[in-house]
């Protein structure tokens, strides 16, 4: 082939570049890190989708497609988020197990000031009619014009709530969604965790004394480019919520609108594994966990399992919060340290164990008892596999999987993740159910 035949290819790649569909994703960096699609996606999916299928199976009593409203939408990754829910309980043989079908959806908006995140939103999503995005600023107003029909679904995720500074405008947002409520509705909230060990520095006994974190976007460059580029970071101002704080503003909307909004689900989301682990901005003492679960997810990759393990140091007057991240420290490196010495006992050409796999102890809670055993099973039965890198491509992302549900377990709701999700519905139907 001639150079300028050559080059008369080229506008084919520029197009696929432009498409944004060659972009390279990386799994260990970057937004969508293997943390935010395998740990924090998931969890959101897990917890949400009972009362998405509640919501799902109202709408569709009443003959009605879900109307759903996505506030500080980005680049529509609340519809990513929400459309790959699946049904809990599907067989190896079905291949249909998304619980919010196309045929369910009626209607996706998608809302954000940020005109450079919409564009990249309509880019991806411009052929598919049921999907749109304004630009608009939910601290201003609820944006619903004129005779616009309420939505089934208020959707705020990844900590976007936290973009209301003042109390005031997160409880006049609320109280609007709850006064257009029809019949029944759901909200969902997402803070930045008060009491997140990623920022221990922050925490203060009384809240009031911080309530706003000035939030650096420091993560998203590796340790030497992020102090190269420290004068040009971007910063946020972002709310710090604790559960009790976000009890009082939710009151305080149902004052103002005169109906409940009422807690389903309260659960703190990427504890141990928010981003500013790995930067230790506003804690001496984080540990890059996040880099070492990353490491886990990635295929072919090997980690270091001493990498893992938790060292939380405590804040002197915070007895409550160091209580909970030492027993939640105690059972993560448990489990780690089984799985490591699992890793040690098994002999790969008898495909046995060459010692009695350590004992599980009774004292331990269920949810680390249950991951010890799991992960007991799947050493002895892929470790002699030999082919496809059985460690690294299927023991170490079980056992990210493992801690994923070592967390979620012993969550308590209050702050102590990266962030704080409220599940809501607001229900003015006769049942009230
Ligand atoms: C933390 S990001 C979350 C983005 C996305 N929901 C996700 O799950 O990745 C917060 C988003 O809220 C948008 N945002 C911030 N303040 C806003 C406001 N006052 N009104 C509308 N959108 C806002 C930002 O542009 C950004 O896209």
């Amino acid at each position: 082939m001639t150079k300028e035949a050559g080059q008369e290819q080229m506008p084919a790649y520029t197009e696929a570049v432009k498409s944004g569909l060659y972009a390279k994703q990386s799994g260990l960096v970057g937004k969508y890190d293997n943390v935010r699609r395998h740990w924090e996606d998931e969890v959101t999916r897990i917890s949400f989708r009972p009362h998405l299928q509640k919501l799902i199976d109202r709408c569709q009593a009443s003959m009605k497609r879900l109307r759903i409203m996505d506030l500080g939408c980005g680049s529509a990754d609340g519809y990513e988020l929400l459309t790959g829910v699946r049904e809990r309980d599907a067989d190896l043989q079905q291949l249909e197990v998304d619980i919010l079908s196309d045929q369910i959806l009626g209607l996706y908006k998608g809302i954000d000031l940020n005109e450079d995140l919409l564009n990249q939103a309509r880019s991806i999503y411009s052929d598919n009619p049921k999907m749109i995005f304004k630009q608009a600023d939910f601290t201003k107003s609820l944006p619903i014009v004129g005779d616009e029909r309420p939505y089934d679904l208020y959707f705020f995720s990844f900590g976007t709530f936290s973009h209301h500074n003042e109390d005031e405008t997160a409880v006049r947002l609320l109280a609007g969604i709850a006064e257009r409520v029809e019949n029944y509705a759901v909200v969902v909230c997402d803070w930045l965790g008060r009491y997140s060990y990623e920022w221990q520095s922050l925490w203060t006994r009384d809240p009031d004394e911080v309530k706003n974190m000035d939030y650096v976007v420091s993560y998203i460059y590796g340790p030497e480019e992020r102090e190269e580029r420290r004068d040009q970071l971007q910063h946020l101002t972002l709310r710090l919520m604790s559960r009790g704080e976000a009890e009082g503003i939710i009151a305080e909307a149902n004052k103002r609108a005169g109906v409940e909004i009422r807690p389903l689900k309260w659960f703190d989301r990427s504890v141990f594994s928010g981003r500013h682990m790995d930067t230790a901005e506003y804690n001496p003492h984080a540990q890059p966990l996040r880099n070492a679960i990353n490491s886990l997810h990635e295929p072919n990759l090997r980690t270091e399992m001493d990498s893992l393990l938790v060292n939380y140091v405590p804040k002197g007057g915070f007895d409550f919060l160091n209580d909970y991240f030492e027993h939640l420290q105690m059972c993560w490196n448990v489990l780690v340290r089984h799985v490591a010495q699992l890793m040690e006992a098994f002999d790969e050409e008898n495909r046995t164990f060459t010692k009695e796999p350590p004992d599980v102890p009774i004292s331990c809670p269920s949810a680390l008892r249950d991951m010890m055993e799991r992960m007991e099973q799947i050493v002895e039965g892929v470790g002699w596999l030999g082919y496809g890198l059985p460690r690294e491509n299927i023991i170490e992302p079980q056992l990210g999987y493992a801690l994923r549900h070592l967390t979620s377990n012993l969550q308590q709701g209050q702050g102590c993740g990266h962030g704080l999700v409220g599940i809501f519905e607001i229900d003015k139907s006769e049942s009230g159910d």
